[in-house]
């Protein structure tokens, strides 16, 4: 298994480009399930997660067709004329969550969907019983047997519905809003989750002739079409990646321009940089954002998790390690996901001083972390330990690289092009 090494202490300086979203390729691969006319997609990441969709789709008789460009240039063309298998198997969606983002589109254009429950997961029990909810808002009849959900439509198809959900979720918003495109007549979906990449997850469905109002909004309005047709789309930039090395350029006094990205995606998190001293310049025309922490120390600030607009789950970690290292004490509370502190434990062991209490850690900044060989069991843990390592004294040892390579592009090959000690080595 590989390891990934890092000597800390470096201020980065240079440029990173930013990758299109994995939290969006994922939805818009499972959305090609709704057409018989392919669907090409740009800007998709090379990652671990987005090569399981392919794999999950390709055993659904989609035949997914890649080039091996990079960024925008990128391509993935996906066509599937005739469903040939409905169900997606527990060796599959065991490996990633979202495999469940294809039983909205296979119950809407095949009928049936026979998809494996994704099981427990690191940052807690994550069920997803508000998608099936969903599902039988549209007409669909649901069993749960030996760990699969069976969804079947009537024989007439999928009818549009009021799905009203209780709290946001976002997978279950994709798997509603994908379903009731091909749903007769309208569907309303409320209580709807906003994160851009629903958004964009709809954009794309327009542009294949889904007719979706209210984009953007916590209330999505559908009104079913006979069939949708081909479509080429590009992927938003990944927010999470953007947030990840904005917060690599502050914690080492760096200065770092991202490139291929916009300012608007990760506002709640810029504002939580601004307040602890970081400064977030963008330039709209080229696409990009300065993102520098010269002078001064970091400074603490309390944050609280949030379904979109509010501060993401998916950057808590990341910014843990920040404040680590900031002036005073830091509470974060994350509000979305049980257990998902893992990341504590670890970053204590690299000197940090935090404690938790409940579903809040309070985090007391100290001077300077040390090296520590470190692991960590979820994808945004893994991250914030190798942010942690970038500024420690001494060599910082980061193991279980696979939750890297889920989610993030060329991680150790980015931030090396900006000065950083870091390379990639099997154990
Ligand atoms: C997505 C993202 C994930 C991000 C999360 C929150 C993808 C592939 N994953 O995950 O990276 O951390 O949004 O922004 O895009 N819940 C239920 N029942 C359900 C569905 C969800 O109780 O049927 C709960 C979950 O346990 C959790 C909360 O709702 O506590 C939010 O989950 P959800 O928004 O659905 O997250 P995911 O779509 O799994």
């Amino acid at each position: 298994m590989d390891q990934i090494l890092i000597r800390g202490g470096v201020p980065l300086d240079g440029t990173i480009q930013i990758s299109g979203a994995k939290n969006a390729g994922l939805p818009l691969m499972a959305a090609s399930l709704l057409s018989a006319e392919s669907l090409t997609l740009t800007n998709l990441p090379d990652l671990a997660d987005i090569a399981s969709m392919a794999s999950l789709l390709e055993s659904l008789g989609v035949d997914v067709h890649r080039n091996g460009g990079e960024g925008p240039l990128s391509m993935c063309r996906m066509t599937v004329p005739t469903i040939t298998e409905t169900t997606a198997p527990y060796e599959l969606v065991r490996k990633m969550r979202a495999s469940v983002l294809v039983l909205g589109p296979l119950l809407a254009r095949a009928g049936h969907a026979r998809v494996s429950l994704p099981g427990g997961c690191a940052i807690g029990t994550r069920p997803v019983d508000l998608h099936l909810k969903a599902m039988q808002q549209l007409g669909a009849d649901i069993t749960l047997e030996e760990g699969y959900v069976d969804a079947r439509a009537p024989d007439c198809g999928l009818k549009g519905g009021h799905i009203v959900f209780p709290f946001v979720t976002v997978g279950g918003t994709e798997n509603a809003l994908m379903a009731a495109t091909l749903a007769e007549g309208e569907t309303v979906i409320s209580n709807a989750a906003r994160e851009p990449e629903i958004t964009d997850l709809a954009h794309c469905l327009v542009a294949m002739g889904a007719q979706i109002e209210g984009i953007g909004t916590d209330t999505l309005k559908v009104q079913g079409v006979s069939s949708l047709h081909g479509a080429e789309y590009a992927v938003v930039p990944d927010r999470i990646e953007t947030g990840s090395y904005a917060v690599a350029a502050a914690i080492t006094g760096g200065e770092l321009k991202l490139t291929g990205t916009r300012l608007d995606l990760i506002e709640s998190v810029a504002e939580v940089l601004t307040q602890c001293g970081v400064d977030i310049v963008e330039d709209r025309e080229a696409g990009s954002l300065m993102v520098s922490r010269t002078n001064g120390r970091l400074r603490g600030v309390d944050i609280m998790t949030e379904p979109y607009p509010g501060f993401p789950t998916d950057m808590q970690a990341q910014l843990m390690a920040l404040l680590s290292v900031a002036d005073g004490a830091s509470m974060i509370t994350e509000s979305i996901f049980e257990n998902r502190f893992m990341h504590v434990p670890e970053l204590c062991r690299m000197g940090a001083n935090i404690n938790v209490h409940g579903a809040s850690a309070i985090v007391r900044g100290v001077e300077q972390l040390s090296a520590a060989p470190v692991m960590a069991t979820d994808l945004r843990a893994s991250v914030s330990l190798v942010l942690a390592g970038l500024t420690a004294s001494d060599e910082t040892v980061v193991s279980r690289v696979y939750h890297l390579d889920r989610g993030y592009e060329r991680l150790p090959e980015k931030l090396a092009a900006c000065g950083a000690h870091i390379t990639r080595a099997s154990e």
